[in-house]
């Protein structure tokens, strides 16, 4: 099963200069979707993981389930005003402009050990903010996982020695 023929690419979404990479195909079909968290589940157990966080909305796909197959917790990270208990947040950079993303003050313990899933790694800027909001409470980001990869972007050299695990690349 070659997972690219599960992934949509939609030139000219949402503007033109963009092929939009759409995982949605993969949640459309069960066996796909389960090779898929059964990658994701080995990744996180090699990492010694004991938290996932992801990033809305199409992270919380593929988060939810990884967690729930390895017997972990998992929080959401969010865009401002979404979240209504006590949180931290981490402004982070755009093409153009910049962006914020919050977590619940509670979500992770100190010592944490912590992977991030997201649908698609690009610039690497999404990622690099939730390993900045792990720090300030006291975790550690043991790994990051990908459906997808946009390698000519060059978003993991954000994020350091963290190993990352992308299970299919674009250019
Ligand atoms: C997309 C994608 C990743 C992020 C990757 O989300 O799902 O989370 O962009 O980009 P980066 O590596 O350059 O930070 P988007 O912000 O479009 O939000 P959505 O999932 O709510 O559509
Ligand atoms: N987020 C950033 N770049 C993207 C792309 N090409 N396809 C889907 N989501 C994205």
């Amino acid at each position: 099963m070659d997972l690219k023929n599960y992934i949509a690419s939609i030139p000219g979404f949402p503007k033109e200069g963009i092929i939009f990479r759409d995982v949605t195909p993969i949640l459309q079909n069960a066996d796909v979707m389960r090779s898929v968290i059964d990658a994701f589940d080995a990744f996180v157990k090699e990492q010694n993981a004991d938290f996932i966080l992801a990033p809305e909305a199409r992270g919380f796909l593929f988060g939810t389930t990884v967690a729930m197959e390895c017997g972990i917790g998992f929080a959401p990270v969010r865009k401002p005003g979404k979240l209504p208990r006590k949180s931290i947040s981490e402004t982070y950079q755009l093409e153009y402009g910049t962006d914020e993303l919050c977590i619940h003050a509670d979500a992770i313990q100190p010592g944490q050990k912590v992977v991030v899933i997201d649908d698609l790694l690009a610039t690497g800027g999404t990622v690099e903010a939730i390993i900045k909001l792990v720090h300030k409470m006291g975790g550690e980001v043991v790994g990051c996982a990908f459906v997808i990869e946009l390698d000519d972007l060059n978003g993991k050299e954000r994020f350091g020695d963290i190993p990352v695990c992308s299970l299919t690349h674009f250019a």
